[in-house]
């Protein structure tokens, strides 16, 4: 546990990470320096989650220095793009550049879905036929051994994976001589993904949630059983949806750029995490069972990606 009261998880190969981190998604270029810096030096964060299709790594970066915090105390992970899949050292070698480091602490596949890097986009090539223009040549096992050989070099500490399903894992696992430290997956009260769980923990896999508070506009703020059980605590919704997460060692990553939210996000979810008890706990798992299920981000990959709840694709 952490000077803040943030706990920290042991990953498989004795890396440990902070249990709350900063998201930066949707995070503005020109707002993000300041989050970063506020939440580091502020708010007790030490941990920030980027990724290079984020388009705001540099302002990240600047926030993490303006921040005085010594890098070595803060745990960044970022990911490399679907576009990047067949060059993972030169989309790693941006990154850090953007970020102004030498190292990651960690790195991930964003997604399980190689994209044309020769394109017509370089983020998103589509196909004439309007759909999204994947590498159907590559071997997400090429990804992983590149993967591998950059965390060899020791450019970064740990590998891990991004929405991947059980089903992908097993694309790699057989072949990896890295095991993935953690998946980066949207999980939530609407979408629990229970079984993903089971079979992640199962594998000495510690799953990262994303979207904890649902995203953009997100109904879970408004969700009646939600706002009871904050009452019954005396806590804010949004801890409630993060602290139930946090309390089953599932990394949460908030994003916020507006201070108290940063702030309130990590103290209301540890303090949550302690204050939710077996009923809300049962009642929190079976949400989505009940009728709540839902996904809020939702590419339009057309490749079979093995999730359950995954909606149908043209
Ligand atoms: N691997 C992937 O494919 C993937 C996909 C999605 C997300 N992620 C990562 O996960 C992070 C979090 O996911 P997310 O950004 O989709 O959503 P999120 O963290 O669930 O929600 C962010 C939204 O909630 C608002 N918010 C934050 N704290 C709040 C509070 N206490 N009360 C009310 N509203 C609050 C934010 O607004 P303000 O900023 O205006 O305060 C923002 O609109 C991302 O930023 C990214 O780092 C990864």
């Amino acid at each position: 546990m952490s000077d803040s009261g943030v706990p920290t998880i042991t990953l498989n190969n004795g890396v440990t990470i902070p249990g709350i981190g900063l998201g930066t998604w949707q995070s503005p270029a020109d707002q993000v320096t300041q989050a970063v810096a506020f939440a580091i030096k502020e708010a007790g964060y030490r941990h920030i989650d980027c990724a290079w299709a984020y388009g705001n790594e540099k302002a990240v970066g600047e926030g993490i220095r303006a921040s005085g915090v010594p890098r070595s105390e803060i745990f960044i992970t970022s990911k490399l793009w679907s576009t990047w899949h067949s060059r993972v050292e030169e989309c790693l070698d941006q990154t850090l550049e953007n970020l102004g480091t030498d190292y990651l602490d960690l790195y991930l596949i964003h997604w399980p879905v190689p994209l044309n890097p020769k394109g017509n986009h370089p983020l998103f090539p589509t196909l004439p036929s309007g759909k999204r223009d994947v590498d159907q040549e590559w071997d997400l096992k090429d990804t992983w051994r590149q993967m591998e050989a950059v965390s060899v070099k020791g450019k970064v500490k740990s590998i891990g994976v991004s929405n991947f399903s059980e089903a992908k894992l097993e694309e790699i696992l057989p072949t990896a001589t890295v095991k993935p430290v953690v998946d980066q997956i949207e999980l939530h009260v609407y979408n629990p993904q229970h079984k993903l769980l089971e079979y992640l923990k199962s594998k000495g896999i510690v799953a990262q949630a994303y979207s904890p508070l649902g995203s953009s506009n997100s109904p879970l703020l408004k969700d009646e059983t939600i706002a009871e059980i904050a009452k019954k605590h005396g806590v804010e919704p949004a801890d409630v949806l993060l602290g139930y997460l946090l309390l089953k060692d599932i990394v949460i990553l908030p994003k916020s750029v507006t201070p108290a939210r940063i702030a309130s996000n990590l103290t209301g979810a540890v303090s949550a995490s302690n204050k939710l008890d077996a009923t809300d706990i049962e009642q929190l798992d079976g949400l989505a069972a009940n009728g709540k299920q839902k996904r809020f981000i939702t590419p339009p990959w057309p490749v079979d990606l093995g999730f359950e709840n995954w909606p149908k694709l043209a």
